[in-house]
């Protein structure tokens, strides 16, 4: 995997994995949205062997900016090995709840923009007939929770799009992987106090260079979480409500 595209690449999750293709010597086009963080991460990741860092500062809201992003990809690269989108924002569930355009906003961000670049993308690699394609996705979405079901609902629905797109991309040779991740110790979590169920950016990057290089479909990390969710989805509703969980 020597030529990179992140969206989202400011994310912590993201930023660890740059670190570890940058030492590899990759090519990388990076987007976000804060354009003085990315320039940052940029020249960090020259310093740390990438061949090459270009980037694209914009909110990814924006949809209407996507297929502009997408063909800078392929200008960038020429023949992209992957694409990660990890662009994301846990938000409030509380204020969800009680604010319908704060709901929407959240659906914007973590469901409506990847499904947007998810469009553009499958087409170019389709063409292109190589690659990967990954998202990043939750263990939120495998079972609705009073706790956080907007942020489940979108990652429900992004892992949903990407079972569908692995099956359409399959007979081109282009590998889908939809990441689950548990819980990480990030910006995205820092008021959550942390156990033992957790992990750290850096481990999960390790196992995302591990397991884009050969794998598609559905990717638990750290792997616990695959028979972890397994037994969660198996219990009754009525349970769940009495554990809270
Ligand atoms: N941390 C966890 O426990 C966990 C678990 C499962 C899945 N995930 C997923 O992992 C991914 C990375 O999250 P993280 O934990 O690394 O959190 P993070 O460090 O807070 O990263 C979130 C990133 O999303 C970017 N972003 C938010 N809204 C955006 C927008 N409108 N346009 C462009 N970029 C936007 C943020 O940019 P700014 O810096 O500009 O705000 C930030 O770079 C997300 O998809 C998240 O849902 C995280």
């Amino acid at each position: 995997m020597q030529h990179i595209a992140v969206f989202g690449a400011t994310s912590a999750i993201a930023s660890a994995f740059c670190r570890l293709a940058a030492a590899r010597g990759a090519v990388m086009h990076l987007v976000g949205r804060d354009a003085t963080a990315l320039q940052s991460l940029a020249a960090d990741l020259e310093q740390r062997g990438a061949e090459r860092v270009s980037t694209a500062p914009a909110d990814l809201c924006e949809t209407e900016r996507h297929s502009r992003l997408v063909a800078e990809v392929w200008q960038a690269l020429r023949h992209p090995d992957l694409v990660l989108l990890a662009h994301g924002s846990l938000g409030s569930q509380a204020r969800c709840q009680q604010d319908w355009t704060t709901q929407r906003d959240m659906l914007n961000i973590n469901l409506i923009s990847h499904l947007s670049l998810l469009t553009r993308l499958a087409e170019r690699f389709e063409d292109q007939r190589s690659g990967c394609l990954a998202a990043i996705g939750s263990v939120a979405g495998d079972r609705g929770r009073a706790s956080n079901y907007v942020y489940g609902a979108a990652k429900a629905g992004l892992s949903c799009y990407l079972g569908g797109l692995q099956q359409r991309l399959a007979p081109a040779a282009v590998r889908v992987v939809d990441l689950r991740l548990g819980r990480v110790d990030t910006p995205m979590t820092s008021e959550f106090d942390k156990g033992l169920l957790w992990s750290t950016p850096e481990r999960i990057a390790r196992s995302m260079h591990r397991v884009l290089r050969h794998r598609s479909g559905t990717v638990y990390l750290p792997g616990y979480w695959r028979p972890l969710m397994a037994l969660i989805r198996a219990l009754p509703n009525a349970l769940v409500r009495r554990l809270g969980i």
